[in-house]
Formats: structure tokens, C-alpha cells, sequence
């Protein structure tokens, strides 16, 4: 008997990277030796003096429920964060500390959109937005930014884009895919757009920390005081210090939005776990140096697999500017057999076991994702692979 769920889950699709990843379970089942460059979290381990205060947590007994919106002190600390970081006071209370930063996105969500309302959606964007969009009863509204320009987000776009319905426009910056960064000048016309037409920004900026040289991580502030009334900052732990397991994120937000999501949060998951939140607490105001480390290493290794992406015939790639993905355009392999990313992904698991995201979970056809977030000895064997099947493809 068919099972009776509900419409709303029935709009939303399985996660697209899920096919790859159980292909490649099946192959690794049999003995094949399968490369992962799907992964979207960095291969290192939380840093030693974070753990430690998850450890120290638990032996002090800070196992209980906390406040919903989190312990006082990381609150703090978020809100220090940003003041410092944006030269604007925030108050703890204009903070809360969530279980990933998806469940931060998912909160600002459910308490910002009524049915119909728009959310602009700059693509190739990560996966679960448009999902997370339509389980709230919104409207997303994918806008293509151009390869053209680095996928760097214009203005104009969202200009055009632009209704009377528009609720909200989601900047995620570094962008996972793309690791294309909004420049000052874009964030800035962006700001004033938001202003005039009055739409907020959700900044997801996850990979914040994961800016490369010679670019820079601007937030709609950059105009002044006036844009934090429509700026909703949505953060986390996981990338930044090696944390996705842990589960922590965190909003920064207007006062009123921030009740509302802590209302939400206290009706479904309430606190992020307490231990973790200790953790956390100890990464923000703790030693940095890990972190700078890391970027450090995603850089070297950027620098490293660019040119050997650029080498495959019948791909090109823009330069990443922050994250740990590549995001290289692959048109000039598909074909009639291999007609779509998806295709191509899959023909890449069975011809030489590498594991690639294709552009459709993207939004954007005609593109692989590759993380490399993994060792360079796993991303030159990688590429080498994919560089062998695609000669078959060329010739
Ligand atoms: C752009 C972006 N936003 C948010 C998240 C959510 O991460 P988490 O819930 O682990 O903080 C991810 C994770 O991949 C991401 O890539």
C-alpha cells in the first residue's frame, strides 16, 4: 500500500550526491579501490585543545539540557565575534547557537516566509537551500551567476531577479560549489538593493574562515549601521575547525527573529548538545592557529590540483577564491551517451572508481564539484584517473 506522506516532503527531492555515494559503497563492497573527492568536510580532526574541552565538558557533568538558544558564554562569544568582526555592537541576544549551520538555515526559514514568498537563490548553490525553501512554504527563485565572472554574484542579477514578493536573497559567500567570494563593491550595491527594496540577506558563511589570499570576506555591513536590520548572518563551526560531527552553528540576526527561531528550536531539537557547545566555545575564543593551518593547506593544495583540472581535456575551471571545491565546467565531455554531469558522474565511478558531485545537485548542469578536501596523494591519483577516462572520451 502506498505510503500517505505528506505534500510537503513530497516537493523535495533525495540529496542528488546520494546516488554517488552508494555506487561507490557497492563497488568498495566488492574490493575496488574507490577515490572520494565528494566529500564536503575538511579530512582533518578537530583540533586537539577543542576536543579537549568536549572531554572536559563531559567529566564536569555538562551533560544537561541547556537554554535553547545556547549557554551564555558561547552566545557571548558569537556576539563578541561579530562586533569585533563588523565594528557594530551586537548583544548576545541578537545570537543563538544551533545544531549545524542547517538547522540555523532551516530556523531563519520557517520563521521568515509565508507561502509564496520568494527567496532568491544565486546558483550553483548548495543543495539543500531550494529544499529547505519549499519545506517552509516559500518560493525558491535559482538566478544563474556566470563562469564568466568566477560565479562572482552581481548586483544586477538579483535586480532582475527582483519581485514584489522577493523575501529574502541568500549570499553564500564562499560559495560551496563554486568557491566563488562576493567582492566589496557587489556586496556593497547588494546592501543598498536590499535597503531600497526591502528584502533581507541571509549571509551563509560557512567557510568564512576559508578565504584564499588576495580576496576577502565582506558582509553587507561594509555599507554601515543601517544594513544590520535587513542582514541575518547564519555561521558554523563545521568547516572552520574541522567540527561537522559536532553539530554547532550559529545566527546572528535582529533581536526578533532570533525569539522566533529560539520558539521553533524549543519545539523541535531545543539545544545544540551541550558538550558540543563547550567545544565550541573553546574554538572561538581559543588559539586560531589551527585554522590558519588549515587554509594554509587547502591553498597549497588549490594551487596544486587547479592546473591539472585545467590539463583534462574537455574540462576548464575558474579559480576557487575560498572553500575546498573545484568546480569545473565538463561540457566539452558530454555527448550523446553521456548527455548529462549525472551521467558523466556516474561513468567516472564505473570507468576509473573517482567520486565527483555532478552540477544538476547544484542547480547547474554541465559541471563536476571535486572537494579536495582530501590528501594530495588521493587528489593526484584522482586526477590522474579522470584524466585517463576522459582521453577515451575526447578521442
Ligand atoms: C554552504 C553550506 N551551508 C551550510 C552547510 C551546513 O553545514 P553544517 O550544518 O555542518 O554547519 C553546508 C555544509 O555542507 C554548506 O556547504
Amino acid at each position: 500500500m502506498a505510503m500517505k506522506l505528506s505534500e510537503r516532503v513530497q516537493q523535495i527531492g533525495p540529496s542528488a550526491t546520494m546516488a554517488a555515494s552508494e555506487r561507490a559503497r557497492q563497488l568498495r563492497a566488492t574490493g575496488v579501490d574507490v577515490l572520494d573527492l565528494g566529500p564536503g568536510q575538511p579530512d582533518f580532526d578537530t583540533p586537539e585543545h577543542i576536543r579537549e574541552a568536549g572531554v572536559r565538558a563531559i567529566r564536569e557533568g555538562r551533560t544537561r539540557y541547556t537554554a535553547v538558544a545556547g549557554i551564555p558564554e558561547l552566545r557571548e562569544a558569537v556576539a563578541d565575534l561579530y562586533s569585533h568582526r563588523e565594528g557594530i555592537i551586537y548583544r548576545p541576544e541578537e545570537t543563538m547557537i544551533t545544531c549545524g549551520g542547517k538547522q540555523g538555515l532551516f530556523n531563519i526559514f520557517a520563521a521568515l516566509l509565508n507561502p509564496g514568498d520568494e527567496v532568491i537563490i544565486p546558483t550553483p548553490y548548495w543543495v539543500s537551500f531550494p529544499e529547505q525553501v519549499k519545506l517552509a512554504g516559500g518560493v525558491p527563485v535559482p538566478v544563474d551567476t556566470d563562469e564568466a565572472d568566477g560565479f562572482e554574484l552581481r548586483a544586477e542579477t538579483i535586480l532582475d531577479a527582483c519581485t514584489e514578493r522577493t523575501k529574502v536573497v541568500l549570499l553564500n559567500t564562499p560559495s560551496n560549489p563554486s568557491g566563488a567570494v562576493i567582492g566589496r563593491d557587489e556586496m556593497q550595491d547588494l546592501a543598498r538593493l536590499a535597503l531600497e527594496r526591502d528584502f533581507y540577506l541571509l549571509v551563509d558563511e560557512c567557510y568564512a574562515s576559508l578565504v584564499y589570499e588576495g580576496s576577502e570576506h565582506v558582509t553587507p555591513l561594509v555599507v554601515g549601521p543601517e544594513a544590520k536590520d535587513v542582514t541575518i548572518f547564519c555561521g558554523s563551526c563545521s568547516k572552520s575547525y574541522a567540527m561537522t560531527g559536532w553539530r554547532v552553528g550559529y545566527v546572528a540576526a535582529p533581536a526578533p527573529l532570533i525569539k522566533a527561531c529560539s520558539s521553533l528550536q524549543g519545539h523541535s531539537t531545543s539545544n545544540a548538545a551541550s558538550v558540543s557547545q563547550y567545544a565550541a566555545l573553546e574554538a572561538l575564543v581559543g588559539d586560531q592557529t589551527p585554522v590558519r593551518q588549515m587554509l594554509t593547506t587547502f591553498a597549497e593544495r588549490r594551487d596544486a590540483v587547479l592546473p591539472r583540472i585545467r590539463e583534462i581535456s574537455g574540462m576548464t575551471c575558474v579559480e576557487p577564491r575560498g572553500a575546498f571545491y573545484a568546480f569545473p565546467n565538463v561540457n566539452g565531455l558530454l555527448s550523446e551517451d553521456l548527455a548529462t554531469s549525472a551521467d558523466l558522474s556516474a561513468w567516472l565511478i564505473d570507468e576509473c572508481h573517482v567520486v565527483t558531485v555532478p552540477g544538476t545537485a547544484f542547480g547547474r548542469d554541465g559541471y563536476l564539484r571535486l572537494s579536495y578536501a582530501t590528501s594530495m596523494t588521493v587528489l593526484e591519483e584522482a586526477l590522474e584517473r579522470i584524466a585517463g577516462a576522459c582521453e577515451k572520451l575526447a578521442t
